[in-house]
C-alpha cells in the first residue's frame, strides 16, 4: 500500500506520553508496544458519509498495524439530539458493519458501543464538575447544533464535550484521530485532563502518579480529507444532517448514486490549477480534490499533476470511477454484516467486556482519588 507522508508519519507515532503509565494496561496486546493507547468514537445517527469514512474511519484503520485501538459506536452521544429506539440501535448496527467492511479488526482491537460500559457516564460526572462553563461556553458545535432555540437544546448537548473527554480518558488513551471539526473538543480534554491533575494533585501523588494521573491526549487530525465539504457548497462540511441527499455521498450508496453525486457536485467554470496554491479560494474545486486525494491514498499536490488543467468533466469522470471502487465494496460488505443482527451484538459484547477490563481499574483509582469511598 503507498502511504502519504502525513500517515506515515502517523504510523511511526512512538513518542512516549509525557506522563508515567498509571499501571498495567489491562490486556495488552502481545506485540511489544510504546505506551500510546488510541481511542476514536463515531455517533450512531444514521447516514455515515464519506466525511466519516476519509476523516475519520480510514484513519482508524492505519493506525492499528502499530497500537491498541479502542474504536467506539458512541451511543450515549447520539441520544443528546432524540433518536427514536429504533433507529438507533439500527445506526448502532451499522457503525460497527462499516467499522468492520473498512478494515477494523475486532479481534485484534476493540470495538463496542459506549453505553454497555457505564465507566463513561460516571466519569463524565466527575469532569461535569471539572470542567467549568466558560470552557463549554466557547464549543463552537454546540452553538452550530443548538442553533437559535438555545433554550430547547438539551443538558446533554451543552455537556457533550465532558462525555467526549470521559470517553478518552477512561482508557488513559494517548492519541485520538478524528476529523477537524472535533479538534476544540479534543482541546477541551486536554484541558480537562490538566485541571483534574492539578486540582487533585495531593491524592494523584499519594496514590503513586507523581507526573499525573490523566495524559493530555493527542488528536490526530491526518490526510488530505480532514474537512470534506458538502458537494453541493464547498464552504459547508459534508454533515449526516444536511436535508439534501445530494450534498453526501453515503457509505451505502450504490455506484450509480455515487456516479451521479459526483456528475451533478458543484464547481466553478476553470479547468482544474496544476498547483494547489490554485486551489485557494476555490473551495469546490478544492473540495473535490482532496477527496481524490484521500480515496487514493495520496496528496493533492499528486492529483494535480496528473489532473492540472483538466477539464472538470474529465476529472469527475476519473473520480467517479475511484469513488465506486473504493466505497461500493464496502458498502456490499457493510450490507452483509447488517443481515446478521446477532453476529455483530455478539461483537460488541465482545469488545464491551474487553473495554471494561481496561476502563474498570482506571475508573476504580480516579474514584479513590477524588475521595470517594468504594468497597
Ligand atoms: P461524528 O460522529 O460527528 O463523526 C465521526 C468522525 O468523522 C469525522 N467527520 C469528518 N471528517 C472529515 N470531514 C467531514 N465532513 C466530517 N464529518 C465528520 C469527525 O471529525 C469524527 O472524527 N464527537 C464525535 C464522536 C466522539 C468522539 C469521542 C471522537 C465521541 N467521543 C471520543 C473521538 C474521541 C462526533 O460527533 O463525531
Amino acid at each position: 500500500m503507498r502511504l502519504i507522508a502525513p500517515l506515515r508519519a502517523t504510523l511511526a507515532l512512538g513518542a512516549r506520553p509525557r506522563h508515567n503509565p498509571p499501571f498495567d494496561r489491562g490486556e495488552s496486546m502481545q506485540k511489544a508496544k510504546i505506551n500510546t493507547r488510541v481511542f476514536s468514537g463515531v455517533q450512531p445517527t444514521g447516514n455515515l458519509h464519506l466525511g466519516n469514512y476519509l476523516g475519520a474511519i480510514t484513519r482508524f484503520v492505519a493506525l492499528q498495524d502499530a497500537h491498541d485501538c479502542l474504536y467506539c459506536v458512541v451511543d450515549l452521544h447520539a441520544i443528546t439530539v432524540f433518536q427514536d429506539p429504533e433507529e438507533l440501535a439500527k445506526n448502532t448496527r451499522e457503525v460497527t458493519a462499516a467499522f468492520i467492511a473498512a478494515g477494523i479488526d475486532p479481534t485484534r482491537h476493540i470495538v463496542f458501543n459506549q453505553s454497555q460500559v457505564s465507566g463513561h457516564a460516571e466519569l463524565a460526572w466527575i469532569f461535569n464538575c471539572v470542567a467549568r462553563l466558560g470552557w463549554l461556553n466557547r464549543m463552537t458545535q454546540f452553538k452550530e447544533k443548538a442553533g437559535k432555540d438555545r433554550e430547547n437544546a438539551s443538558a446533554g448537548l451543552y455537556v457533550y464535550p465532558n462525555l467526549m473527554a470521559a470517553d478518552i480518558l477512561l482508557y488513559h488513551a494517548t492519541h485520538v484521530p478524528v476529523g477537524e471539526d472535533q479538534k476544540q473538543h479534543l482541546e477541551l480534554a486536554r484541558d480537562i485532563a490538566q485541571k483534574f491533575n492539578n486540582d487533585f494533585a495531593k491524592t494523584i501523588a499519594r496514590e503513586g502518579y507523581p507526573g499525573g494521573f490523566f495524559p493530555l491526549p493527542e488528536p490526530l487530525i491526518t490526510g488530505p480529507a480532514t474537512r470534506v465539504m458538502s458537494l453541493r457548497d464547498g464552504t459547508k462540511k459534508m454533515s449526516k444532517s444536511d436535508e439534501s441527499d445530494m450534498t453526501r455521498i453515503n457509505l451505502t450508496d450504490d455506484a450509480d448514486q455515487i456516479a451521479k453525486k459526483i456528475r451533478k457536485a458543484k464547481t466553478d467554470p476553470e479547468p482544474l490549477p496544476s498547483e494547489v496554491k490554485g486551489l485557494e479560494s476555490r473551495p469546490e474545486a478544492d473540495n473535490l480534490v482532496g477527496i481524490y486525494a484521500g480515496l487514493a491514498e495520496t496528496s493533492k499536490e499528486q492529483v494535480l499533476r496528473e489532473f492540472g488543467s483538466a477539464p472538470f468533466s474529465k476529472f469527475k469522470e476519473a473520480l467517479a470511477e475511484l469513488a465506486t471502487t473504493r466505497l461500493t465494496p464496502i458498502g456490499a460488505e457493510m450490507r452483509r454484516l447488517m443481515a446478521d443482527p446477532v453476529e455483530i451484538d455478539r461483537i460488541l459484547n465482545e469488545g464491551a467486556r474487553r473495554a471494561h477490563a481496561i476502563a474498570d481499574p482506571i475508573l476504580a483509582k480516579t474514584k479513590d482519588i477524588v475521595g470517594f469511598i468504594r468497597s
